[in-house]
Formats: structure tokens, sequence, C-alpha cells
């Protein structure tokens, strides 16, 4: 693989605060990057760049590390379109709508699961989405749940195994025998395929002892855990994910106190998924609290065909900035270094050298333009451990024109 240096930078993004400002997004300015063997090789002003066997010109604009989206559903089938179009007339959004997307994805044959999948992850590189968290949970019995993983774990190795995301159709009347096929049969099946469990604790879908339940028998195949909580209303989620050291706690729609202070004295993040208040008109999460106490904050999609579909970061990051009171540097860092730990990972979602070589370059003179510009495709191209995708057909003249 062939090295290239990216200069003239004009405004690089690092996430190493060991560099340039000092600030947590390590910025420099006038800057350049070596890419080499899939990973930074290099990162300091442009006039000291080492030579490398090509070169882009980002003429000013901005590069960035690629966007880590920690939280996404896209092994599904059909859509949700008349219930989207219902709640926007009036109708709440329940969650009950997970069922519909259940049957549909389990009559899928797995060339059409593996297709769509293919199309979203497309549409994801596409914004700029250089790692992405891809769970099962439309399945629901040990054969759907254990091939949505298999797939996944084709395409990504940040998988989880949601199957207790809510109890199915044949176990309303029995919610324990449920609990007792995900966490024996099914998890069997389905751990070797998975780097994560996962479990909705919410009212309607599985309480605390429940959740504790899952997430302890998926340790026990050797899982980490994450949890779904606190979206629909204020409930357990929160302290059962920081009681048990789960990577992450994700949605945080309903915080009290305890639970924001639980956050900003444990490891576990608080990933917030502002696409899902934007699509079922619900209130936005206690970010300002959850950051100003202290907390590690990450940024995802949640993309899904329900609660939340849209693919894009960057409508993240401009709803978390307009309407969760992030600065456009904290919604940043969020949806980059925030969104690795909560994966846990220190290769990506920064620039360090040694870090996987997943780059964007803006056609933007500052990352402030995410937010300042929402909905325009800013993302000009994107480096997947070094190899280009390239995003825009667009000519690439000076900057401004
Ligand atoms: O993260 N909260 C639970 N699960 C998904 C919603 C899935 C759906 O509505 O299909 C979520 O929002
Ligand atoms: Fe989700």
């Amino acid at each position: 693989m062939s090295s290239l240096v990216l200069d003239r930078i004009g405004q690089l993004v690092t996430n190493d605060p060991g560099v340039g400002d000092g600030s947590p997004l390590g910025q420099l300015h006038d800057a350049a990057v070596v890419l080499d063997h899939g990973r930074v090789q290099w990162v300091g002003p442009a006039e000291g760049a080492p030579a490398a066997d090509e070169r882009v010109d980002a003429g000013g604009r901005c590069v960035l590390p690629g966007f880590v989206d920690s939280h996404s559903h896209l092994v599904f089938a059909g859509d949700r379109t008349t219930e989207f179009e219902a709640r926007m007339t009036g109708q709440p959004y329940t969650a009950g709508g997970i069922r519909t997307t259940v049957a549909a994805t389990q009559a899928a044959t797995n060339d059409e699961l593996a297709a769509t999948l293919d199309r979203h992850l497309e549409e994801m590189r596409r914004q700029g989405t250089t790692t992405v968290e891809v769970k099962s949970g439309y399945g629901l019995t040990t054969a759907d749940e254990a091939r949505a993983l298999r797939i996944a774990a084709q395409r990504t190795s940040e998988t989880s195994f949601l199957g207790a995301h809510v109890v199915p159709a044949e176990y309303v009347d029995d919610p324990a025998g449920y609990v007792e096929l995900v966490t024996g049969e099914m998890l069997a099946a389905c751990a070797p395929h998975a780097r994560w469990v996962d479990v909705f604790c919410e009212q309607g879908a599985f309480d605390a002892d429940q959740a504790r339940t899952v997430l302890a028998a998926g340790a026990e195949h050797g899982l980490g855990a994450r949890v779904h909580g606190n979206q629909l209303g204020p409930g357990p989620g929160v302290q059962v994910a920081v009681e048990t050291g789960a990577a992450s706690v994700d949605h945080c729609t309903h915080l009290s106190a305890t639970d924001v202070e639980a956050l900003a004295g444990s490891s576990t993040v608080a990933t917030l998924l502002p696409g899902v208040e934007f699509s079922t008109r619900s209130p936005y999460p206690p970010a300002r609290a959850l950051l100003d106490a202290g907390a590690t904050v990450a940024l995802a999609s949640d993309c899904n065909p329900g609660s939340s579909y849209t693919s894009s970061i960057p409508l993240c990051i401009a709803l978390a900035v307009r309407e969760m009171h992030m600065s456009p540097a904290e919604a940043l860092w969020a949806a980059t270094a925030g969104g690795a730990a909560a994966l846990r990972r220190t290769d990506v979602g920064t620039l360090r050298p040694g870090a996987r070589a997943d780059v964007i370059l803006l056609d933007a003179p500052s990352y402030v333009h995410l937010a300042y510009r929402p909905g325009v495709p800013l993302v000009h191209q994107v480096w997947l451990g070094g190899n280009p995708h390239t995003v825009s057909q667009r000519g690439f003249g000076p900057l401004g024109s």
C-alpha cells in the first residue's frame, strides 16, 4: 500500500490533547497528516511533513478522524413509513413497532438482509462514518438472531447481541421463558458472532433484574455489556449499566440527578441518540448536565427503521449543538473519540500516530460547519484504513468559490 500525505490542512482535529492547542480536540492549523500501511504515520505542521508516494492538497480545509457510530440496528427488512407518518400527525412512539420489523426480518432471505445492510453501511461511509456498531434484535428466535449477527460480523467487528430487545409475541405470557431462551440456547448460538451483549431495560421491555440476568449471561460468554436505557421514561437502565460496568448506556433521555451523578462517577459512557428525539418528537437528553458533571458523552445514530431512520452523524452533531446545547467541539468529540470510548477502542476516533487511518476531508474550513450548515453534504472524501473512499464528485476549487 502506498503512503499518502494530506497537506495544506487549514484545521486538523486529532483528538490527541497532547497536540496543538491542548484542548480535547488536539487541533493543529496549517498541518499535514501522513497515512501509511493503513495507519496514521505522522501528524504535524505542513512545512515539516515527510515525503510520501502520493499527495492530496486540502487547500485550507478541515480534516477530522472518521466518525465512530457506536449504536445502530442495521440488520432488518421492511420499513415503517406508515408508523412515521402517523407519528407526525400525533401518534406517540411506543417501541411497539419493533414487532413489525421483526416479522419482516424473519421473512427476509439472507441475501436481502445483507443487501440492505450493505446499502446502509455505504450510506454511512459517504457521510464520514468509518467505524460502526451493528446490533441484532429484529430476529428474536435463535436462528434469526444468529443469522443477523453472522451477516453483521462479516462486515464489522463491533456486533452486539440484542436478543433482549422486546419479548416476542409468542412469549407475551411467558417473559421469564423468553429470558431463559435468550440467556441459554440463543446466546450460545450468537456469542461466536458478537463482541457485546445489549438489553433494552425499559418498562414494556425488560426490567432491572432481567437486564442483569442477560448481561451476566453475556459476560460468561465473554461479551462486554451495553444497555438501552431511560429512553421512554425514567427507569433503572442507567443504574444497571453503571453497576455492571457496561461500556455504554444508550438513549439517556430521561435522567434523574442520581443517574447523572452515577454516570459521572463511572467509566460507563452516556451515548446520546438525538436522531431518536428528532424522529419521535421527544424531549432531548440532558447533555449539558452530563457534560457539566464530568460524564463521558458519545453521539450515535441509532439508525433503525423505527425510532431513528437516519445514518447521518453530521445530522446528529447538528442536533446535539442546536437542541442539546453541546458546543460544536463537544459534539465532534462525542461523535469520534466519544464513540470510540463507548466501544472501548483506542485505535479509532483519533488521528494520533499509530491509529487506524480513518480520515475525513471536509469541504469546509472548520468542523463548526457540521452544525452551522445542517443538511449540507460537507464530507468530501473519506479514507478507510488508508484506502480512499471518494464521496463527492464535485470539483474541488479554492475554498470559498
Ligand atoms: O434504540 N429502544 C429500543 N430499540 C430501538 C428502536 C427500535 C424500533 O423502533 O424498531 C432504539 O430506539
Ligand atoms: Fe437502539
